[in-house]
């Protein structure tokens, strides 16, 4: 495991340069939902790794005389509203990335997908953000073990960032099932081909931005009634999705899928205090598609959702036809105006 590094004065002559990354947002389909300690979670989660929503992030580094500084521009502009998580981030990673002190960074990033569509970018941001510092200290150290440090140190700016790191599929908590799998960081899963062919279509119900924030949602798991079964089922959960993926089962896909998803938000509804993300159009939209999925017999189409009221639509790439027409004839009504993003499992990030 990363151990906080003590102080190593660097070389001056390498403490300047620039580095570039793409990376991507993921959707979970077992839930990251509740943590402990330091963003430790309470139960394993496995997402999907996205390809088209990403954060492209470009960090330039030279010498600081007065410790660590950073700047921090978004769509070329100083967002002032990032500062407090971004702080915090900082604080908690320079422990294992000492040659900070020496720098001050400037950051520039931009997402693929429209900031006002509700998709949680924390994923994709702190996820680009950590690749290009693991890259910085790369250039200066011999460090090993780049996609797991860089899946450590974006677990610490959020939870889900660390899947992000890894494509097709990640699995982030220790689970039994799952080889080197872990609390600290992220590891890969090994897709089989079948499912490596799903599209994911963002159905935007809700531009705004939610009122309860993950964060505040994590932190009301702690004391809830039923988080003993919560982590049990997830576990479970876990053991089912991977048969499905195994036996290529995609009936018993779509059972644990949409359970993950309604249970996600059953914990918001019967927390203390409770909250709904749900908005009635979430509702309206995961109704017709369990009329459209009686009407398809073999249909892959289900549904996931984050913590929001936007659906992410799952379907394998046979049914994209009808799939997309049943969007536009049926959908597209309960979306804030008319707006859904299309896109599908990828690769993980890239170096640009
Ligand atoms: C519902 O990763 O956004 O999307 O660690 O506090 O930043 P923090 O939370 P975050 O939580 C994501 C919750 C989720 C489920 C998931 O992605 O697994």
């Amino acid at each position: 495991m990363f151990e906080p590094i003590s102080k190593i004065i660097f070389e001056k002559s390498k403490l300047s340069g620039s580095t570039n990354w793409l990376s991507p947002s993921n959707i979970a389909l077992i839930k990251y939902w509740g943590k402990k300690d330091l963003q430790i979670p309470i139960n394993p989660s496995l997402s999907f790794t996205l390809k088209q929503c990403h954060s492209e992030t470009s960090v330039s580094y030279k010498p600081s005389k007065n410790g660590f500084k950073y700047d921090f521009l978004f769509e070329g502009k100083s967002k002032p509203h990032f500062k407090k998580k971004l702080d915090k981030y900082f604080e908690r990673i320079i422990p294992y990335l000492p040659f900070l002190n020496q720098l001050s960074i400037k950051i520039d990033s931009k997402n693929t997908f429209p900031h006002s569509s509700g998709i949680a970018s924390s994923a994709s941001a702190f996820s680009a953000l950590s690749l290009c510092l693991i890259d910085i200290e790369k250039s200066i150290l011999d460090s090993t073990d780049f996609y797991i440090k860089s899946s450590f140190i974006s677990r610490l700016g959020s939870g889900s960032a660390c899947r992000s790191v890894f494509g097709p599929a990640s699995v982030w908590g220790k689970s039994s099932l799952i080889n080197e799998s872990n609390d600290d960081y992220a590891v890969a899963f090994d897709l089989p081909e079948f499912f490596k062919n799903y599209n994911d279509t963002v159905l935007i119900v809700d531009e705004k931005s939610k009122k309860v924030s993950s964060t505040v949602g994590h932190d009301l798991v702690t004391n809830h009634q039923f988080k003993s079964s919560r982590i049990k089922q997830a576990n479970k959960n876990l053991d089912s999705l991977i048969n499905s993926f195994i036996n290529r089962d995609v009936d018993e896909f779509i059972r644990v899928v949409e359970n993950e998803a309604l249970t996600l938000h059953a914990m918001m509804l019967s927390s203390n205090p409770s909250f709904i993300l749900l908005k009635p159009n979430t509702i309206n939209i995961i109704n017709k598609i369990w009329s459209f999925r009686k009407e398809n017999k073999n249909n892959t189409l289900c549904f996931t959702l984050d913590a929001g009221a936007n659906i992410h639509l799952l379907y394998h790439n046979d049914d994209y036809k009808i799939v997309q027409d049943f969007i536009k004839n049926e959908l597209l009504n309960y979306c804030s105006n008319g707006l859904f993003i299309n896109d599908k499992v990828g690769k993980g990030p890239i170096k640009k």
